[in-house]
This record gives C-alpha cells, sequence and structure tokens, in this order.
C-alpha cells in the first residue's frame, strides 16, 4: 500500500565559536578537568558571543540543511524550532527565522517547547503534518543559548551545558508502507510532569518575570533519564516493526556519556554504533540530536539504506524516539 513518508532531505548545524574547556571553568568555580571528564564525558563546549542569539545559531544550521538538501528557500511550508532558549518571550523565534530565511508569506511557523526532547517532538509534529498531506516540506531546527540561562557561580550545572544550532529538512516522498522505506518510520513522544521540579528555571514570565537559571537535582535526573532513554528507543522500534538488531546507528540525547553508555548496555549495542558527540558539544538540550545528526552526515558516518534510532529525555520530564531510514 502506497503511504506518505517524510523523507530526510539534508542537515545542518552551527556551533558558535568560542570554545570552552574544563580547564577555563576551573578558574571560574571550584571545578577540575578530571571531575567534569570522568563524571560527564564533557570536554568541551561552544558558548555563544554576547549578541549572538539562538536565532542566528538557527539561520546558519538551517541555511546548510537547506542547501545539503538541494531545495530552495521558498520550497519550505512550515518551520518549526524546538527550544527552551528562544529569542524573545514572543513571538516564536520560528516566526522570525521564516522571514530572514525569505520564506514563502504565510509559512506556517511555531516553536515547541519540550527541552531535551525538542527535537524528538518537533519531528513528530512535522512528520505528522507531511503525512496528512498538509504540508510537503518542512525545517525542523533544535537550537539552544543555555549559557544565557545558565548561573556561572554553579559548579552543579555551569560545566554541563553548551550553545548550538542543528536543523533538518524532510520532504514528503511515496512510500510502500513497510519498515524497509526510507524516511521517518516511527515517532513516539511522552510527558510526565510530576517530578518538574528537579530540572526547571528558577524564573517565568508569569512566575517571577525573569527567565532564571537552570536548576537540576542532577542524580534524581540521572535514575529517570536511563529507562526513559531506553523506553524511546524500544517503543518507537515497536511502532516502526523493527527489533534493535536492525540498527545500525543509534542517535542518544547527550547530557552525560555514562547515561549513553549505560543505555547502550541495556539495549546491547556496540558503543561503536553509538553517535557520541557530548564529549565536545556538553548538553545543548533541544540542539543536542539535530548536531549529533548533521557532525555524523558531514563526518559521512552515514550511507544510505542506514537505520537510526533515536532518543532523548529532559524537563518536563518529557522523553521519546524516532526511527528513520536514510
Ligand atoms: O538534559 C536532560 C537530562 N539531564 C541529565 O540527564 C543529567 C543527569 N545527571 C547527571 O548527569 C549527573 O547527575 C551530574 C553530572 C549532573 C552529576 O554527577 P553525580 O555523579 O550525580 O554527582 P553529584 O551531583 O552527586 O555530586 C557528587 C559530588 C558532590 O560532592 P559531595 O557532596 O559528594 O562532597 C558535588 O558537590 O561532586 C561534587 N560536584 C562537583 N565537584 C567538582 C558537583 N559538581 C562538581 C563540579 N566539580 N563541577
Amino acid at each position: 500500500m502506497t503511504v506518505i513518508r517524510s523523507q530526510l532531505l539534508g542537515t545542518g548545524y552551527k556551533l558558535p565559536a568560542k570554545v570552552l574547556t574544563n580547564d577555563d571553568l576551573s578558574k571560574m568555580v571550584d571545578t577540575n578537568d578530571e571531575w567534569i571528564s570522568t563524571r560527564t564525558g564533557i570536554r568541551s563546549r561552544h558558548i555563544a558571543a554576547a549578541g549572538e542569539t539562538t536565532g542566528d545559531l538557527s539561520y546558519d544550521a538551517a541555511l546548510t540543511a537547506i542547501k545539503n538538501a538541494g531545495i530552495r528557500n521558498e520550497e519550505i511550508d512550515f518551520i518549526i524550532v524546538a527550544t527552551i532558549t528562544g529569542d524573545n518571550t514572543f513571538p516564536a523565534t520560528a516566526a522570525k527565522l521564516a522571514q530572514k530565511l525569505g520564506l514563502k508569506p504565510g509559512t506556517p511557523a511555531m516553536d515547541v517547547n519540550a527541552a531535551c526532547s525538542g527535537f524528538v517532538y518537533a519531528t513528530q509534529i512535522a512528520d505528522n503534518m507531511i503525512r496528512l498531506g498538509q504540508v510537503k516540506t518542512a525545517l525542523v531546527i533544535g537550537a539552544e543559548t543555555l549559557s544565557k540561562i545558565t548561573d556561572w557561580t554553579d559548579r552543579n550545572t555551569c560545566v554541563l551545558f553548551g550553545d548550538g544550532a542543528g536543523a533538518a529538512v524532510f520532504r514528503a516522498t511515496e512510500g510502500e508502507g513497510t519498515p524497509e522505506d526510507t524516511g521517518v518510520l516511527a515517532t513516539k513522544i511522552y510527558a510526565d510532569g510530576s517530578q518538574y521540579e528537579h530540572l526547571c528555571s528558577d524564573g517565568g514570565v508569569s512566575v517571577n518575570q525573569k527567565a532564571g537559571f537552570i536548576h537540576m537535582d542532577g542524580k534524581e535526573v540521572f535514575k529517570v533519564a536511563i529507562p526513559s532513554l531506553v523506553q524511546g528507543v524500544e517503543e518507537s522500534l515497536k511502532i516502526a516493526g523493527l527489533s534493535m538488531n536492525e540498527v545500525d546507528w543509534y542517535i542518544p540525547h547527550q547530557a552525560n556519556l555514562r547515561i549513553i553508555d549505560s543505555v547502550a548496555k541495556k539495549l546491547e549495542i556496540d558503543m561503536e554504533k553509538v553517535i557520541v558527540t557530548v564529549d565536545h558539544h556538553g548538553n545543548t538540550s533541544a540542539a543536542s540530536i539535530p548536531l549529533a545528526l548533521a557532525e555524523s552526515f558531514e563526518a559521512g558516518k552515514f550511507k544510505k539504506g542506514d537505520l537510526l534510532v533515536i532518543s532523548a529525555m529532559g524537563a518536563g520530564f518529557t522523553w521519546g524516539g524516532i526511527v528513520i531510514r536514510i
């Protein structure tokens, strides 16, 4: 039976020029490279310049994704930005970006706030719209400037996060409706707000009219992260009618190498098939997966027909997974 599938046409990314190493951080707070690298796997992260916004990073990532997709900007008929650090409280960063990219007047644009799972949420929304025939070509972006909501005096959080943007272009194509099709084969998203205070901003427009700083009870989040990332993979594979031994690459949310190691063990996937970028990106929340995806494409890691499984977990809590054949 012929079905519509969202084909991944191209990806792109942008990292700010400034690199902050663990040694740099050890001059700012009571920490050291040994603690950060053994507890998290992070060695360096990129930090946006003073005037450099999430929208700016998104714009550069989008241009590369559009170029790599081999399309013109005007062919995009939906744009969605996953972020918790949008340029303004309103309007959506996506709306400003649509204008800057010169998309057709009237092109729908929205932001989605699902924290580190943002790219998974945004991809599900775009994929559903494509499969319903509402749009043909969608630009999905995950972008953050977390450095702007980081308390640079708090060693519990300031060593963990980084800035960046990743973008992906999806287009409607015909498939056979089988697990052998290329394109997005399944998406699954979840949320549970019962523990939201373990990972949140201590500010908010309606609460205290401030953006606030990132607050995280690391140990509590750690415990939930592992089963959630596993569930994102297992449930999306089940929907796709595929199993773990058919997966060529696993792209997990990049928060902590110890979490990634432990999820890989539970999924019984070799670390050689797991994409790791946390060492040089840190945790970039919604940008983490599209950054890892785009960087891997650029490095020539993937070949046509490879099966990718993605899973993410973050504040909310939110979590989920994507299965895609490229
Ligand atoms: O992106 C959304 C998902 N996020 C995550 O998945 C993050 C999940 N959590 C984690 O990755 C880890 O819990 C952290 C990396 C945040 C923390 O690692 P941990 O092994 O859980 O350390 P901890 O918070 O229990 O701290 C252990 C010790 C403490 O000292 P005491 O109380 O044992 O004396 C901390 O004060 O390490 C100390 N510590 C530090 N020491 C040097 C905390 N931060 C630092 C630091 N440098 N930067």
